[in-house]
């Protein structure tokens, strides 16, 4: 049973432009994204830059206003409601930002900045609020010290775990984790994956895990979508998408992973020219006259693609 349900979000920025300076057009930055949640579940969302991965994981946190389209929590319609400090879905879905440098106040210590989320959804003693700050540094594995030192003291590993110590503060049930480790050395990253994952299996988490790397997010999901241009091309279990991608632009994305092996690198790159081709080839059956994705239809129980009509559909 899923606890939330994001249904058919519409996020469109206006361009102004002109003498008046009026809306003279908008940027479909969401246009017409679905998706479920339950727990204890990743959920990958994945695409180019600039195809609507941010804004999705801020217009359901609350940071941009959602154009149309519903969220639903615990039963409850929350879509751009004035979300007061009191409210359970606020408390319960929380951000890890993209930028951990500018996601973490330059002016506070590490304490205050984690004690943020507890002051304002969880009423605790000082003493409480001491120990559970405590707690959070020792589950992200940081000293106890670090509380009383700035966020630029920090690496940049070091900013990502306050940023999670703050996510995770006021035990909530779904985390969005914007491209939380691209930032990182290769090394640090496997580290703060494998410490997400960790946390996930004791708090009994979802994630919705943003990122552009196929790689991170087939080590991390268990479902995926791909996005592009602001919609869904493809969305099922890591299986569908790795073992049968059928969206061309899945398709297109998966060959694109650089491969080490020397003996296959060769194969990959034929397989890739190939998808090159048929990217061109086929592109029509795909996107309609104005570029835009289709619509998701169902081809399994977990797996939807975009596609023209489903009897033109050659699976
Ligand atoms: N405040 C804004 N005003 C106008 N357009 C915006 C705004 N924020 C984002 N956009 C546009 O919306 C689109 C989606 O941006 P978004 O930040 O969601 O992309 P993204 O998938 O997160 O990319 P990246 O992988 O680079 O982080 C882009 O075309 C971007 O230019
Ligand atoms: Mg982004």
């Amino acid at each position: 049973m899923s606890f939330m349900q994001i249904r058919d979000l519409h996020v469109h920025y206006p361009i102004r432009g002109g003498f008046f300076n009026d809306v003279v057009d908008h940027v479909l930055a969401v246009d017409g994204i679905s998706l479920e949640f339950e727990k204890g579940k990743t959920y990958g969302l994945v695409g180019e830059s600039g195809c609507g991965k941010s804004t999705t994981g801020k217009a359901v946190i609350g940071l941009e206003k959602i154009t149309s389209g519903r969220i639903i929590y615990e039963g409850e319609d929350v879509t751009n409601k004035r979300r007061n400090r009191n409210s359970s879905f606020n408390r319960d879905i929380q951000m890890i930002f993209q930028d951990a440098n500018s996601s973490l106040n330059p002016r506070k210590r590490v304490q205050d900045i984690i004690a943020e989320p507890i002051r304002n959804f969880l009423k605790l003693s000082d003493l409480e609020e001491k120990r559970k700050i405590n707690e959070l540094l020792a589950i992200v594995g940081m000293p106890e010290d670090a509380k009383f030192k700035y966020a630029h003291e920090f690496s940049g590993g070091q900013k990502q775990r306050i940023g999670i110590a703050r996510a995770i503060a006021t035990n909530p049930k779904l985390i969005i984790a914007d491209e939380p480790v691209s930032a990182l050395d290769l090394s640090v990253q496997a580290q703060v994956l494998n410490f997400l994952k960790d946390i996930q299996d004791e708090l009994g988490l979802s994630y919705l895990f943003i990122s552009h790397d196929l790689g991170v997010v087939k080590h991390m999901c268990d479902y995926i979508s791909i996005m592009y241009k602001g919609r869904f091309v493809e969305s099922g279990t890591r299986e569908d998408i790795y073992q049968s991608p059928k969206h061309i632009y899945t398709k297109r994305l998966l060959s694109a992973i650089p491969m080490i092996e020397p003996d296959t690198r060769q194969a990959r790159k034929k397989e890739r020219i190939l998808v090159e081709e048929n990217f061109h080839k086929e592109q029509h059956q795909y996107f309609d006259e104005n570029g835009r994705v289709f619509d998701l239809h169902p081809i399994s129980a977990t797996h939807q693609v975009a596609m023209t009509a489903k009897e033109k559909w050659v699976i």
